[in-house]
């Protein structure tokens, strides 16, 4: 049983039958099931093409809705397809991911991370800074020495730094069924921690409604990001009860 304020964030990724206004509807119907408490923040990031229909659905509920990336222009230009932070914050945004390992692989530098973390703080958006090593890196033993390089590169020169939320995401964890031994996440959260400061820091990788019960009793993480179990309205908020109860 934890008694901590805690973030629990689902990304719908481009997950299958989530681009819905159905899958909306189902999350809301779960979401009265729900009793409302002071100690949890929910958000959900879901593919831009529903952040409008979500966050006006949301409006009478404390409940949050992010984005999952965002172009690094602050200012209104011809890019074909792409969608900068102040866009996102027009439609409901108030989070958005950013520095996700499946945009880093496909890309992402931690250069051009840095410059979307810095345009979304400051259009007014919250960040949610993902962060993690690869199988490889965790083999090789310099866990550490990545995290640290991408957060000094990711954040580096960004103001307003209160509005950044830290994510580890093991990338060898994620959509795996695999998570780190305990005792070792609490290490890792905490040598993050010393890096920091006062950020908030959540954990991802395969959180699912089982292994919640062992990530809840790990007491320096401060929520959740939640991919594929999230899909599911039902086991997404199985997860925020089972860390309460
Ligand atoms: P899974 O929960 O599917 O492992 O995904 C985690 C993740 O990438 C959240 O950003």
């Amino acid at each position: 049983m934890t008694n901590k304020y805690m973030y629990f964030i689902a990304n719908w990724k481009m997950f299958g039958g989530l681009g819905t206004l159905n899958s909306v509807n189902k999350v809301i119907k779960f979401l009265k099931t729900f009793k409302k408490s002071k100690k949890i923040k929910i958000i959900y990031c879901p593919p831009n093409t529903l952040i409008n229909l979500m966050s006006e659905k949301f409006i009478k509920t404390s409940v949050e809705v992010g984005a999952q990336n965002c172009h690094e222009s602050m200012s209104y230009v011809p890019l074909t397809g792409s969608v900068n932070p102040s866009m996102l914050k027009s439609v409901g945004a108030k989070y958005v991911i950013i520095g996700h390992s499946e945009n880093r692989q496909s890309g992402e530098t931690d250069k051009l991370i840095n410059l979307k973390v810095k345009a979304a703080i400051k259009v007014g958006l919250k960040v949610i800074f993902c962060i993690g090593e690869t199988l490889s890196q965790k083999r090789k033993k310099i866990t550490k020495k990545i995290l640290s390089k991408q957060i000094k590169l990711g954040l580096n020169k960004v103001q307003r730094t209160k509005n950044v939320i830290i994510a580890y995401e093991p990338v060898w964890s994620i959509g795996t069924g695999v998570i780190p031994k305990s005792r070792e996440l609490l290490k890792t959260i905490d040598f993050i921690k010393d890096k920091v400061g006062n950020n908030k820091i959540l954990y991802g990788g395969s959180v699912n409604p089982k292994n919640i019960l062992e990530l809840k009793l790990i007491r320096n993480i401060d929520g959740f990001l939640i991919g594929g179990a999230s899909q599911e309205a039902k086991k997404f908020i199985d997860i925020i009860k089972k860390t309460y109860n």
